[in-house]
């Protein structure tokens, strides 16, 4: 991924109208290309995004011995058959989160892994506690050797019951890919529901696992001895949909999102109704938009069914426009909020207490220099210069590019004043 110096210059009072096409999820298409390590078969990945995130999980793979082609843009094949490292390089793991999702796949088909804690968005404390002990509590022993977890298992791994401290996405899917070649049942108990977690699933199942109860908090692997090779099609990214959703109401505008799926965006759909917005279920997707009459309400960012953490910077850029005051309460991570001084710099009008964003609106936004501090602050910026005067300049929009494939483009499409330079 480059950290280089490109930034987007947005002036706003467009209204943003027409069709856009969301790609693929870009957590989905991560924890796809580490499941690939789980068998010496081809595994063909379909509707995968062209971002930074999935270009650096790649080269993990690579790293470790892996074939990782491009047959054809958005599809990527890996073959894992010639492993032969089981490290993670600390340039990689330092970047990137999913850097962590090798482990289960590693361990369980090799009996070896290593990677150093990983870094991702600085977000809040983000422990690995649930991850280590589902692959303890599945025979693995973990030893931190330096900066590194090194797990090992020197005969197989062996199912039982995992009781999650933390519904952890990603500690939910270490268990849930270790398991699959555990010998006997495992039972994740408190296990994270997030749609990628269910997708993951069946692409397992399709490798000949068998996983029931993904997309619950309650999961079942019934351990096989060896799994084989697949085509997936990764799911659409539903925080790409809401931050399209977003854009569609803050510009006053009227967007059709094609591929969006309406439940995987229920609880954002909900709160942007109760907002004044539109937001209706289409045969294709999701159709956007609103008439600027909206008031302020109370959100709650939470694990998966409720509001993804993931969306509630873009939605906090979006309250800004409503009538009163608006409340968003961050429950998943600890330091989410930093966005808010970028939207303050832009003459919004909000104030963070403890972990709640307490925003007072409407407010009339006006162009100012702002940092992109992690994927979802930059977009929660990009909205907020969509409908603020003048031009806006966001620099580090890389953080923006490692989730979103060609935002630019598809804004520009819709008929945003947006140029990246
Ligand atoms: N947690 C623990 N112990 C653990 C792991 C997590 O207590 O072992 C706590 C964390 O401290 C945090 C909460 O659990 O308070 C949520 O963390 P989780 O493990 O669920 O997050 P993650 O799996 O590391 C993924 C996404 C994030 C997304 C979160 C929550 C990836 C690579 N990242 O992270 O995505 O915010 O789930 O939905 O899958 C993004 O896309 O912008 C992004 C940050």
């Amino acid at each position: 991924m480059s950290q280089g110096r490109e930034k987007y210059r947005i002036t706003g009072g467009k209204r943003l109208a027409g069709r856009v096409r969301i790609s693929g999820s870009k957590n989905g298409a991560d924890y796809s290309i580490a499941a690939a390590l789980l068998t010496g078969e081809d595994v063909v990945l379909h509707n995968v995004p062209e971002i930074g995130d999935v270009r650096q999980m790649a080269e993990i793979l690579v790293h470790l011995g892996a074939r990782v082609d491009q047959p054809a843009r958005g599809t990527l094949r890996v073959n894992a058959a010639n492993v032969s490292r089981f490290d993670v390089p600390p340039r990689l793991a330092a970047q990137l989160r999913a850097s962590f999702l090798v482990m289960g796949p590693l361990i369980a088909r090799f009996g070896r892994a290593s990677c150093p804690p990983p870094g991702g968005d600085a977000i809040g404390i983000r422990p690995l506690d649930v991850h280590l002990a589902g692959f303890r509590m599945l025979g693995a022993t973990i030893v931190q050797d330096g900066d590194a977890f090194d797990a090992r298992e020197d005969g197989t791994l062996r199912g039982g019951r995992v009781v999650l401290d933390y519904p952890s996405v990603m500690g939910t899917l270490n268990v849930m890919l270790a398991a699959t070649l555990a010998d006997g049942m495992t039972t994740i108990v408190n296990a994270a529901c997030e749609p990628e977690i269910s997708s993951l699933a069946s692409m397992l199942n399709a490798m000949g696992a068998r996983i029931v109860g993904a997309g619950t908090n309650r999961m079942q692997i019934e351990g096989v001895r060896e799994l084989h090779g697949t085509e997936h099609r990764v799911i659409a990214d539903r925080l790409e949909a809401g931050t399209f959703a977003l854009a569609g109401a803050i510009t006053c505008g009227d967007i059709e999102i094609e591929e969006a799926v309406p439940d995987h965006l229920d609880a954002l759909i909900w709160k942007m109704r109760e907002a004044g917005a539109t937001v209706e279920p289409t045969g294709a997707g999701v159709r956007a938009g609103g008439d600027g009459e909206y008031s302020g309400v109370n959100a709650q960012a939470l694990p998966y069914p409720g509001l993804a953490t993931d969306m509630q910077p873009q939605l906090a850029a979006f309250l800004t426009q409503a009538n009163g005051a608006s409340t968003i309460y961050e429950r998943v991570f600890d330091n989410r909020l930093l966005y808010i001084s970028e939207l303050r710099k832009m003459g919004a009008n909000v104030v963070a207490t403890g972990q709640t964003a307490i925003i007072s609106g409407p407010t009339k936004l006006r162009a100012a220099p702002v940092h992109a501090l992690d994927v979802r602050a930059g977009s929660a910026c990009v909205l907020a210069a969509l409908v603020a005067e003048g031009t806006t300049e966001i620099s580090d929009v890389y953080h923006i590019e490692r989730a979103h494939e060609d935002l630019h483009g598809k804004l520009r499409a819709l008929g945003a004043d947006i140029e990246r330079a």
